[in-house]
């Protein structure tokens, strides 16, 4: 089997356009096209408009990926796409993306799931071995996970209402932050006292690993009615300052502590569930990835209370495609050959529970 394959990875699950290409573990390309700016206008992702900028962006960030590493297309040894989970319209583009090469240059396709992606791309910096338990936290996602080997991916909880991503963005939105809101709250509470004002940690009393986040966007939406002056504080063009009121600062920190709460209280129970059921033990890696798994607070939290808990790469941790080349790396034997590659279609959910699909 050659060694040093030049694998081709293509991310458009949701807001973020991204493509890599790597040969053996190094990473010779590596670009996204966030949409942050046209999104911001809509507070939030438009799934027909993210689809059109994904079709915008794709060609010509795969056109840059080539000549900047003065690879052709014909050279690949496989493309790595996220086949699922993520809004319809932008996986379609990726997808389609990857088979129109693969149809032209009879090149093999890997189909990835976006959530395993964000876990394992903690191989691209880390030398983590299975098993090890796994919490992703995205924008769209709050999962615990048992990872028992590069294919099984066993649930041990879950939210069961907003993510924690989405309730960072929510709260961002209330506090009129813009969108994405993570990276700003994340900046603000640097300035602001965390114990001032208490939110609540949801399903506090139930001894498992879900997690429930939409009462505490409720609570912060409450307070907010009720201490209107803490919003005119709020920066104005979703700026991260140093002169605000100090109560806007406390808001935030005191709202991101909550949340930080909430992942590692429901941590332990998942480790108790991973002991119970799959016989883990106490030493095994923890590794956490998603882009919120970039919130300095979770970070530090995590780290202080487990010292065997590994975060994925803060450049790996948002979308990008070198976590999905990453996975054509771990799963090439997995791959499609052409021409069944053509058949593949995207898909919204996340219902499967093989390795990479
Ligand atoms: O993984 P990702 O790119 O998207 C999904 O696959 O869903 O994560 C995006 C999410 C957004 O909700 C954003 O607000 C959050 O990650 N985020 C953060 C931080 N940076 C990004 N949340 C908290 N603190 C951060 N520093
Ligand atoms: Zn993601």
């Amino acid at each position: 089997m050659k060694k040093n394959k030049l694998i081709l990875g293509i991310e458009t699950s949701c807001d973020d356009t991204s493509v890599a290409l790597i040969k053996g573990t190094d990473i010779i390309f590596h670009k996204k096209y966030d949409q942050e700016a046209i999104l911001k206008e809509w507070g939030g992702v438009v799934p027909e408009i993210a689809a059109r900028n994904h079709l915008a962006k794709i060609t010509p960030l795969l056109r840059e990926c080539f000549e900047q590493t003065h690879t052709t297309p014909k050279e690949l040894d496989l493309i790595s796409v996220t086949l699922l989970p993520g809004l319809l319209g932008p996986l379609l583009t990726g997808v389609n993306a990857a088979k129109t090469l693969s149809l032209i240059h009879k090149i093999p396709i890997l189909p990835v799931n976006h959530l395993y992606a964000h876990l394992e791309a903690i191989h691209l910096t880390e030398d983590i071995k299975y098993p090890y338990l796994g919490l992703l936290i995205s924008g769209g996602h709050s999962i615990y996970f048992w990872v028992e080997s590069k294919d099984q991916f066993h649930i041990l909880g879950s939210t069961i209402d907003d993510a924690a991503g989405e309730a960072f963005d929510k709260g961002g939105k209330l506090l009129e932050l813009g969108y994405p809101a993570g990276h700003i709250i994340d900046a603000l509470s640097k300035w602001g006292d965390e114990k001032k004002y208490k939110f609540p940690i949801g399903l506090q009393s139930s001894a498992d690993a879900r997690l429930s986040f939409s009462g505490l966007k409720t609570s912060l939406r409450v307070f907010l009615e009720k201490n209107p002056h803490i919003l005119k504080s709020a920066p104005t063009q979703w700026e991260i300052k140093e002169n605000l009121a100090q109560d806007f600062y406390d808001v935030c920190a005191s709202y991101q502590n909550a949340l930080a709460q909430a992942l590692i209280l429901k941590l332990r129970y998942a480790l108790t569930s991973a002991k119970e059921n799959f016989g883990a033990s106490d030493l095994a890696p923890i590794v956490v990835g998603g882009g919120v798994a970039c919130n300095t607070k979770i970070r530090n939290l995590l780290q202080e209370k487990y010292k065997n808990s590994f975060f994925v790469s803060p450049k790996f941790c948002t979308d990008n495609g070198a976590m999905i080349a990453n996975m054509g790396r771990i799963h090439a034997d997995n791959a499609i050959p052409y021409p069944e590659s053509l058949k593949l279609d995207a898909r919204g959910r996340f219902l499967d529970k093989k390795a990479f699909l």
